[in-house]
C-alpha cells in the first residue's frame, strides 16, 4: 500500500524532525527524504496529519530551505543545519555542541517518556514541565547551550505540534503510546488506535494549543547563555 510504514534504508535521508521523518516513512513525503520542496512538505502534512498549511508551517518550510544551498530542495537531514530551525534543548535528540543533533536518542526522550506520571495521556502542562526539565538538566550538559526567544517559540510549536498531531487537536490532550510511537519508531500508531484528526490543525486549534504551552512554560523561562539576541542562520 502506498502509505504503508517502511523503515528507512542506508542511503535514505532523515534528520532532527520526527514529524516529517514520520511522514517519509510512510512515503506522504519522498521515502528517500529528499528533494523536497515547500508545496511538498505541505501537501504532505495535510495529508498525513490534516494539518493546514497555516503561516508556521509555511515560514518552517521557506526555513528548511534556508538550511540548504540549494535554491529548491532540501532533505530530511539539511534540516538539522545548527542556528535555521535546528536548536538546542530539543526534547529527543541532543545538543549540535554535545555530538549528534540529528538521531533519536533515548536517553533525552525519557524525560518526555516519564512526564505525567500516573496518566496515560500528555498535555499542554505536561508538555511546558518537560521544556523545563529539558532546559534544567541541559544546562548542566551543555552550558553553552542558545536559548534566546527564538529557541523558547520553536520549542512550544513543536511541543504543540505532537500534542496536536497525536492528540485531540482541541484540548491538546495526548495519548502517551501514540506519542511514543511517533518519537520512538517514527511511525504513524494506527494499529494502535491513531486516526489522522477530523478536525483540522489551523490557526485557531494550534494558537489554543501552543498559547496554552507558552504560558506555562514561560513561568519558569528566562533567556540564558551568551547569545542573547535571536538569529536566524541564513544559509549552510
Ligand atoms: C523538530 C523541521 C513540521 C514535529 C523539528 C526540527 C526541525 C523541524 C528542523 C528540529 C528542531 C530541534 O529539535 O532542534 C520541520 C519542518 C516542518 C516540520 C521544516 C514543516 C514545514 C512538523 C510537523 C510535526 C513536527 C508537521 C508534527 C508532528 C516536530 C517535533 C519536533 C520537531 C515534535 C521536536 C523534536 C525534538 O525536540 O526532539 N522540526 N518540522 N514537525 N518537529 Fe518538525
Ligand atoms: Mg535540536
Amino acid at each position: 500500500r502506498a502509505h504503508q510504514w517502511k523503515a528507512p534504508g542506508p542511503n535514505d535521508s532523515r534528520g532532527p524532525c520526527p514529524g516529517l521523518n514520520t511522514l517519509a516513512n510512510h512515503g506522504f513525503l519522498p521515502r528517500n527524504g529528499s528533494n523536497i520542496t515547500i508545496p511538498i512538505v505541505l501537501q504532505a502534512i495535510d495529508e498525513g496529519f490534516n494539518f493546514k498549511p497555516i503561516e508556521v508551517l509555511r515560514t518552517a518550510a521557506k526555513l528548511g530551505l534556508l538550511s540548504t544551498d540549494s535554491v529548491d530542495f532540501f532533505s530530511l537531514t539539511d534540516l538539522a543545519l545548527p542556528g535555521t530551525l535546528e536548536h538546542d534543548v530539543s526534547l529527543s535528540r541532543s545538543d549540535f555542541a554535545l555530538g549528534d543533533n540529528i538521531h533519536f536518542n533515548e536517553t533525552i526522550f525519557a524525560t518526555l517518556n516519564n512526564s505525567n506520571p500516573g496518566f496515560d495521556f500528555y498535555n499542554t502542562t505536561s508538555a511546558a514541565q518537560v521544556l523545563n526539565q529539558r532546559l534544567i538538566d541541559d544546562k548542566i550538559a551543555n552550558p553553552g547551550l542558545i536559548n534566546t526567544l527564538k529557541e523558547f517559540f520553536l520549542r512550544s510549536f513543536e511541543s504543540a505540534f505532537y500534542l496536536s498531531v497525536m492528540g485531540n487537536v482541541t484540548t491538546g490532550v495526548a495519548p502517551k503510546k501514540f506519542v511514543q510511537v511517533l518519537f520512538q519508531e517514527e511511525r504513524l500508531p494506527l494499529e494502535e488506535g491513531w486516526k489522522r484528526s477530523e478536525i483540522p490543525i489551523d490557526d485557531d486549534t494550534l494558537g489554543n494549543v501552543v498559547g496554552q504551552i507558552e504560558i506555562a512554560y514561560s513561568a519558569n523561562w528566562a533567556p540564558s547563555g551568551e547569545v542573547i539576541c535571536p538569529w536566524i542562520r541564513l544559509e549552510p
